[in-house]
C-alpha cells in the first residue's frame, strides 16, 4: 500500500472503521487518528475537554465541532502526521469535513488521498456492537462471537481487561445509528464527488474487508 495525504475511514458506527484502520495504518506506518478514542482517553484522564464530553458520549450523540476540530488540529500538528494519517471517526459532520479542508490548506501540507466509505447494513452494525469488547490498556478491539479473546475477558496482546464501551448499550446504538443518519451520511455527498473515493462492502471476515480497501489504496 502507497500513497502520500491523509486516509479518510467514513462509515456508520460498527461498520469496522476502527479494527480495518488499526491494520491499515500499521501497514502503512501511518499514525491512526480516532477522535473517539482520543475522547474517550480524555474522559478517563478526567480532563477539562473530558467533562465536557462524557455525557454527550453517554447519550450517543455528537461531541460539538469546535471542540473535535481543536483536538484534530493539534493531532496534525505533532511531528508523526507529517506523511498523513488515518481518520478513524472524523469528519463526522459538515462543519467538520469543511473545517478540516480549510486546516489542510492553510498548512500548505498534506490533502486528503482517499475517503473510504466502509457500508453494512444496520442489523449486523447492531450484532456487532452489541458483542463488542475493547482493551482498557492497549484498545485492541474484539467481539465475543466474531473476534473472541483466547481468555475471556483479557486481551489477547497485552493482557488487559475488556470492557463494554457505555455506548454499545441497545437503545444508546439505535441512537446513534440515527445520529450517524442525520449528521454524517450527508458527508457522503461532500466526498463522493472527489478523487480518492471508494465505497467498501463492510460485510465478510476482517481481512476480505482489509483485501477490498487495500485495493483502492494501491
Ligand atoms: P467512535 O468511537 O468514533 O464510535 P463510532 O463511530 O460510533 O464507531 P464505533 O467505534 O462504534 O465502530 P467502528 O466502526 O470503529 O467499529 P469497530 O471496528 O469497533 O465515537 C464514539 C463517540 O465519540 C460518538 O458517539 C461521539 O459522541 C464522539 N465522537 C467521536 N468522534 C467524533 C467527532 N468527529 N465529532 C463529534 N463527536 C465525536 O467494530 C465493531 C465490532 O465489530 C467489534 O466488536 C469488532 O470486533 C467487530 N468487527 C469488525 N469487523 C468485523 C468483521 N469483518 N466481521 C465480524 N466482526 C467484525
Ligand atoms: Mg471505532
Amino acid at each position: 500500500m502507497a500513497g502520500t495525504g491523509h486516509i479518510i475511514l467514513l462509515g456508520a458506527p460498527g461498520v469496522g472503521k476502527g479494527t480495518q484502520a488499526k491494520v491499515i495504518a500499521a501497514e502503512l506506518g501511518l499514525p491512526h487518528v480516532s477522535t473517539g478514542d482520543m475522547l474517550r482517553a480524555s474522559v478517563a484522564a478526567g480532563t477539562e475537554l473530558g467533562k465536557r464530553a462524557k455525557a454527550v458520549m453517554e447519550s450517543g450523540a455528537l461531541v460539538n465541532d469546535e471542540l473535535v476540530l481543536g483536538v484534530v488540529a493539534e493531532r496534525l500538528r505533532a511531528e508523526d502526521a507529517a506523511r498523513g494519517v488515518v481518520f478513524d471517526g472524523f469528519p463526522r459532520t459538515v462543519v467538520q469535513a469543511e473545517g478540516l479542508k480549510a486546516l489542510l490548506e492553510a498548512s500548505g501540507g498534506l490533502g486528503i488521498a482517499h475517503v473510504i466509505h466502509i457500508i453494512l447494513d444496520s442489523e449486523e452494525i447492531v450484532e456487532r456492537l452489541s458483542g463488542r469488547r475493547v482493551c482498557r490498556d492497549c484498545g485492541a478491539i474484539y467481539h465475543v462471537r466474531f473476534q473472541p479473546p483466547k481468555h475471556e475477558g483479557r486481551c489477547d496482546r497485552c493482557g488487559g481487561e475488556l470492557f463494554q464501551r457505555d455506548d454499545d448499550r441497545p437503545e444508546v446504538i439505535r441512537y446513534r445509528l440515527a445520529v450517524y443518519e442525520k449528521e454524517t451520511a450527508p458527508l457522503v455527498a461532500f466526498y463522493r464527488q472527489q478523487p480518492g473515493y471508494a465505497e467498501v462492502d463492510g460485510n465478510g471476515s476482517t481481512a476480505a474487508v482489509t483485501d477490498r480497501i487495500r485495493c483502492f489504496l494501491e
